[in-house]
């Protein structure tokens, strides 16, 4: 078992040098002062997940300085990310004072960066009441691991001599490990911090685990006891819990495996912690994974934030008050904000639009005002009917320009002006409308509509 194993050569052989070199001076740094210093988090789990040896590429970690037992000692974090700094120049220093945490961060031209560093120091979090933060106070590394996700997360790796190389793992974590699951460490999880769900599925997909069944009742527990509901209302803890969750669904939505992380959050019924009616019907999946098509063949440059038009593709089947109360409570970004507030009385402008018979031009010159990703939105959730032309429209109309520009009109002798706009809307008409086949008819065409002589 590991448990007894050094696990330091596994870590060694896998990280950069410049990074392994950075651990040791801090774990010498802490037993200096009598301190433990361990790796935990995410880095603990992915070096035991690599074992093929893998070197790994590690952007984020999470350090914590433990065993101390006066008060004095709660900026210890601080204190080892000043050593570190030193040791490694280049670093910016961000200290969360509450916490008493540390981050440092590596620009990517730097050696060692692109990286952050976390330091906590050891602590207990309590919740003494709902809508308070939680209270520090320097204390073991278990209550610190306690306080975390998933037992695979909650593995700590000694850096720090004595014992240095030695896991952690209170909680089952290394056998979970090995048999792919996610498993809570308490039941209350999933209230405490409801993002955990988003957490769980996510780690599931991406490290293709499982979602052990006791942790899958307390997340129907979770959404059914309301957990959300309530936490949305707390009006001190909704901000952060929602950035939380914000982030965690730009995290799902981005991600290579989005579709199996949003139709394993449907089998949860999670969707409904973004508003207790939303739910992700067998139609609603159908209009986002359209969009996506749509996105992959419109978007070939990757211009479009997609995971954001994925999430309000969602979001929009909710009723128009609601859509725009889910948005504003996630602080989306102003323009998705827009779109979704837009989106009532775009659809049936549109629909109107595109009903009639018109022709391509008439179509075009309602259209163009608006932006295409609300076009998108409109596109993914429209009948069948409407959905064949405002594709043509996205993928062909809006696209065509006149056979002719202004340095051609000016090279005629036409004289600048606000009538250039007119010219050349017009010749874009007759172009739409498949009045004109090439460059000489447009010149033909402006000659009979436009005469010179006439201006
Ligand atoms: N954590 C937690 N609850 C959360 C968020 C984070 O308990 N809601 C803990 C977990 O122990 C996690 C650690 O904080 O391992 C670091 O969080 P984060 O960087 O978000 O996750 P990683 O596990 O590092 O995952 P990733 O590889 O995706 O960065």
């Amino acid at each position: 078992s590991p448990t007894n194993a050094c696990l330091l050569p596994n870590l060694c052989d896998r990280l950069a040098p410049k990074l392994w070199d950075m651990l040791q001076g801090a774990a010498t740094a802490a037993s200096d002062r009598g301190w433990h210093l361990y790796l935990v988090g995410g880095a603990v789990r992915d070096v035991l997940l690599a074992e093929d040896g893998r070197p790994l590429q590690l952007e984020d970690i999470d350090l914590v300085v433990d065993g101390f037992h006066n008060a004095a000692t709660v900026g210890a974090g601080v204190e080892l990310a000043n050593v570190i700094r030193d040791g490694f120049p280049g670093a910016r220093l961000d200290v969360h004072g509450t916490f008493q945490t540390a981050a440092l961060l590596w620009s990517a031209r730097s050696d060692l960066g692109p990286l952050c560093v976390d330091i906590a120091t050891a602590r207990t979090e309590f919740y003494p009441y709902p809508a308070a933060n939680p209270e520090v106070e320097a204390s073991s590394i278990r209550q610190d691991l306690y306080r975390r996700d998933f037992t695979i997360n909650a593995l700590a790796l000694r850096l720090s001599a004595p014992r240095a190389g030695e896991l952690l793992d209170f909680f089952g974590g290394y056998l979970d490990l090995r048999a792919g699951l996610i498993r809570v460490l308490h039941a209350n999880s999933f209230i405490e911090d409801p993002t955990r769900i988003y957490r769980a599925v996510r780690f599931a997909v991406r490290l293709h685990f499982e979602l052990e069944s006791q942790t899958v009742d307390y997340i129907h527990y979770a959404i059914a006891s309301g957990a959300y509901e309530r936490s949305r209302s707390e009006r001190e803890r909704a901000p952060a819990l929602q950035t939380r969750l914000k982030a965690e669904l730009k995290y799902i939505l981005q991600a290579p495996y989005w579709r199996p992380a949003a139709h394993l959050l449907a089998d949860l019924d999670a969707w409904r912690c973004l508003h207790p009616d939303l739910v992700l019907t067998a139609e609603l999946w159908w209009q986002v994974r359209y969009l996506d098509r749509c996105l992959h063949r419109l978007d070939r440059d990757n211009q479009l934030d997609r995971w954001r038009l994925r999430l309000e593709a969602i979001v929009a089947a909710l009723p128009h008050r609601d859509r725009l109360d889910v948005a504003a409570a996630l602080q989306l970004p102003a323009d998705s904000q827009e779109r979704l507030s837009t989106l009532n009385a775009a659809e049936p402008a549109i629909a109107t639009v595109l009903s009639k018979d018109s022709p391509p031009s008439t179509i075009v010159v309602a259209l163009r005002r608006y932006q295409q990703p609300l076009l998108l939105l409109v596109l993914a959730r429209a009948p069948k009917l409407l959905r064949r032309r405002l594709w043509q429209y996205l993928a062909h109309w809006s696209h065509i320009r006149p056979l002719l520009d202004g340095n051609d009109l000016r090279a005629r002798g036409y004289k600048p002006g606000p009538q250039y706009r007119e010219i050349l809307d017009a010749l874009l008409a007759a172009y739409l409308d498949g009045k004109l086949a090439n460059r000489a008819a447009a010149e033909h065409w402006l000659e009979q509509h436009y005469p010179l002589n006439a201006r």
